[in-house]
């Protein structure tokens, strides 16, 4: 088989992609190696910020996340048992918007469906091959029968765990950082205590609340990365939540509710350079992994497959190399300001086991800073809402 862009991953990243390229009819093949329910379950981020929300709303896959979506226009920071808000849409005139990840892949995969796009689930791991000739080609198996596309180009948006970064090889230069805690993330169903986010530093650790809709509540809680699920019960779950959003010495409670999803996710931060070998290039958390904080990871993905989309149409369409030769250079550029906001939320608002005196009351002083300065809030706000 022949097609212009073979894509590995149903990700945010390789969805939109194909999205994008049909809407500059370019043709594409998109292979995933997980079933469809599979992909369209799997819980992870929650924040769109405002020109990520603006790609979808012009690639005309954003009507469901502005009716059920919801805009924010401020967070909270709440530290030494006082909430100071950090009023991001006075300061940058711009807002988020708290809407499920798993809700725009569903989008996603319903439009590409909906146009015809070829779109294929359950395909097991895709392999990458011959990215230095001038017919490099993806091959996946299903049913002991293999199948190969020849592409002009292959784009990797198989996430940190893909075939994308292995097939960079000796020309990938890394850069990471590994954080030693997780964060046990729980969906439950009850309405949000609250109306904006809670990024709360305590001295037990970090702690977030964030929602999904009025109903459904988002909670995180920094552990060591040696914890197992086992180790949280329920109970410790919702007393831990209390303790770490504590006001004035007290313990101040979520709204508890049936807990129907948890999961661990580890913290690091990662980059690949360049973003580029031959014909294949990596998007997404196949180039670049940030640790949550800063809630960039899913729009990352969503900005360089928009870039991405441009430049390999005015290649096909015109022949013009230009986009495609600098995409690594014009997409680091994101990469590296939200892997250093990533760094900084990360770095103010966790405890490090390590940490002494000294440290501690630095981190105090940072966060009286961020809310004290109307400069320093500022930063953060553009940051945050990109
Ligand atoms: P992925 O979503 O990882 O998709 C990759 C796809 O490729 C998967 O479907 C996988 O099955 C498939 N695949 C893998 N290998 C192969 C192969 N060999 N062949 C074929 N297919 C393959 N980001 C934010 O912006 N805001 C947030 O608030 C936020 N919160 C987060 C909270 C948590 C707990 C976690 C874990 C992440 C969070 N993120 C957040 C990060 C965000 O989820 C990721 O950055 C985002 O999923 C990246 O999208 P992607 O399309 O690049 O990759
Ligand atoms: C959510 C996740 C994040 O990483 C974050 O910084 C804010 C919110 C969420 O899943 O709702």
């Amino acid at each position: 088989e022949r097609t212009s862009v073979a894509i590995l991953g149903a990700g945010p990243a390789g969805l939109l992609l194909s999205h994008l390229l049909h809407l500059n009819g370019i043709a594409s093949i998109l292979v995933e190696a997980r079933d469809r329910e599979y992909v369209q379950a799997r819980v992870r981020a929650g924040v769109v910020e405002h020109g990520a929300a603006d790609i979808l709303r012009q690639a005309g896959v954003g009507e469901r996340m502005d009716r059920e979506g919801l805009p924010h226009g401020g967070i909270e920071l709440r530290f030494d048992g006082a909430g100071h808000r950090i009023a991001m849409s006075e300061l940058t005139g711009r807002h988020i918007t708290v809407y499920g990840q798993q809700e725009i892949v569903h989008d996603l995969a319903e439009r590409r469906i909906a146009d015809g796009g070829d779109v294929r689930f359950a395909c097991g791991p895709a392999a990458i091959h011959d990215v230095d000739s001038g017919e490099p080609s993806v091959t996946y198996t299903v049913d002991g029968a293999e199948h190969r596309i020849v592409a002009d180009f292959v784009v990797a948006c198989d996430g940190a765990h893909g075939a994308g970064r292995p097939a960079m090889g000796e020309t990938l230069k890394t850069f990471e950082k590994v954080y030693p805690f997780a964060w046990l993330g729980i969906l439950a169903h009850a309405a949000p205590r609250v109306d904006e986010l809670v990024y709360a530093n305590h001295e037990r650790g970090f702690a977030l609340y964030s929602m999904r809709s009025h109903e459904v509540t988002r909670l995180y809680l920094q552990v060591p990365s040696t914890d197992r699920l086992e180790d949280w019960s329920d109970e410790r779950i919702w007393d831990e939540l209390a303790v770490r959003f504590s006001l004035d010495g007290e313990p101040w409670e979520p709204t508890r509710g049936e807990i129907f999803e948890r999961s661990l996710a580890p913290l690091r931060s990662y980059v690949g350079e360049p973003m580029q070998r031959g014909r294949l290039f990596l998007a997404g958390d196949a180039a670049h992994t940030v640790p949550p904080t800063g809630a960039k990871g899913m729009n990352l993905a969503i900005r360089d497959v928009d870039l991405l989309a441009r430049a390999l149409t005015e290649q096909l369409r015109h022949g013009a190399e230009e986009g495609l030769r600098t995409y690594t250079d014009r997409a680091l550029r994101a990469v590296w300001r939200a892997e250093y906001f990533s760094w900084w939320m990360t770095t103010m608002l966790h405890r490090f086991d390590g940490d002494s005196g000294f440290d501690r009351r630095v981190q105090t002083a940072q966060l009286r800073s961020v809310v004290g300065s109307e400069a320093h809030a500022t930063a953060l706000s553009e940051n945050y809402v990109g």
